[in-house]
């Protein structure tokens, strides 16, 4: 029998979380560490996961440590993988989150050095995070892995095109990924979080109420999502209670995309 809650889901677990100093990753590497995960929390942002490390010990009584890693660059992503083992002795969970909404602007004015940063990111950041994780996973006896893509992988936005570009891919990759280690005991999803209040969005939103309002009334619930909503839907997920879930990409967004 699975737990129905999520506290204790995760015992004994260790997870890695990368953009985890802020944002969606910071609360779900809190939400994890209450599931009883112990969290590396991968960021390039030295101040901002050193101080999630402390807040999953502050907020949940739970093991982080912070490894600076620049998901964009395949040897930073091996040495935090390996990191993670030496730390923890295994590693069963982790949460793809890095990213960036990019420069806006239309697909013929987007330069290519835009286009290749955001997708650098958002895109060749969490394959390479699966590249180096899927082999640890495989040597704890399986585990699960979780994406974040969005709204934005799901459904086209003008004026983001390579942010809109990047998440659809991130949703194939983990289809095609799920696919492939599914025999081998890796659950790989993705979650595609709809507007949420984090640094991330309030620099998008610039401080604009009329920006803010606009948003909001593409939202069926009325109102911007919060981390911990996100973070809930990581800690499932990545526990067992989501044990037949497979390569989906899963919504959480106020109802922002139902068609
Ligand atoms: N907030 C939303 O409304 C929303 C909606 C849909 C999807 N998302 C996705 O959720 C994820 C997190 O977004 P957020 O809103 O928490 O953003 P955020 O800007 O608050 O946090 C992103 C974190 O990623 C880190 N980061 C940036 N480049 C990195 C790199 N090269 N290597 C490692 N870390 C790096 C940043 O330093 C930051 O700490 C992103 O992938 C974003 O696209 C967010």
């Amino acid at each position: 029998m699975v737990p129905l809650s999520s506290e204790g889901s995760l015992t004994g677990k260790a997870a890695i979380v990368t953009g985890g100093g802020s944002g969606l990753g910071r609360a779900s590497a809190i939400a994890l560490a209450r599931a009883g995960a112990h969290v590396t929390v991968a960021d390039v942002n030295e101040a901002g996961g050193k101080e999630t490390a402390a807040l999953v010990f502050e907020e949940a009584g739970g093991d982080a440590e912070f490894v600076r890693s620049d998901v964009t660059r395949e040897e930073d992503v091996e040495q935090l993988v390996d990191r993670a083992v030496g730390r923890w002795g295994r590693l069963d969970c982790a949460v793809n989150n890095a990213g960036m909404t990019g420069p806006n602007g239309f697909t013929a004015d987007y330069t290519l050095e835009q286009w290749n940063t955001t997708i650098g990111l958002n895109l060749t950041g969490v394959f390479l995070s699966l590249k180096y994780e899927i082999p640890a996973l495989l040597a704890s006896g399986g585990g699960s892995i979780v994406n974040m893509a969005s709204g934005a992988g799901l459904v086209g936005f003008a004026g983001l095109p390579a942010y809109v570009a990047s998440k659809h891919g991130v949703v194939g990759l983990t289809k095609a990924a799920a696919l492939e280690y599914a025999q081998q005991g890796i659950r790989i999803n993705a979650i595609c979080p709809g507007s949420t209040r984090t640094p991330m969005l309030e620099g998008f939103m610039g401080g604009d109420p009329n920006i803010e309002r606009a948003m909001t009334a593409g939202i069926p619930l009325g109102r911007l999502g919060r981390p911990d909503e996100i973070a809930e839907a990581v800690v499932w997920l990545c526990s067992d209670a989501s044990s037949f879930v497979l390569g989906h990409a899963m919504a959480v967004d106020g109802g922002s995309v139902i068609q």
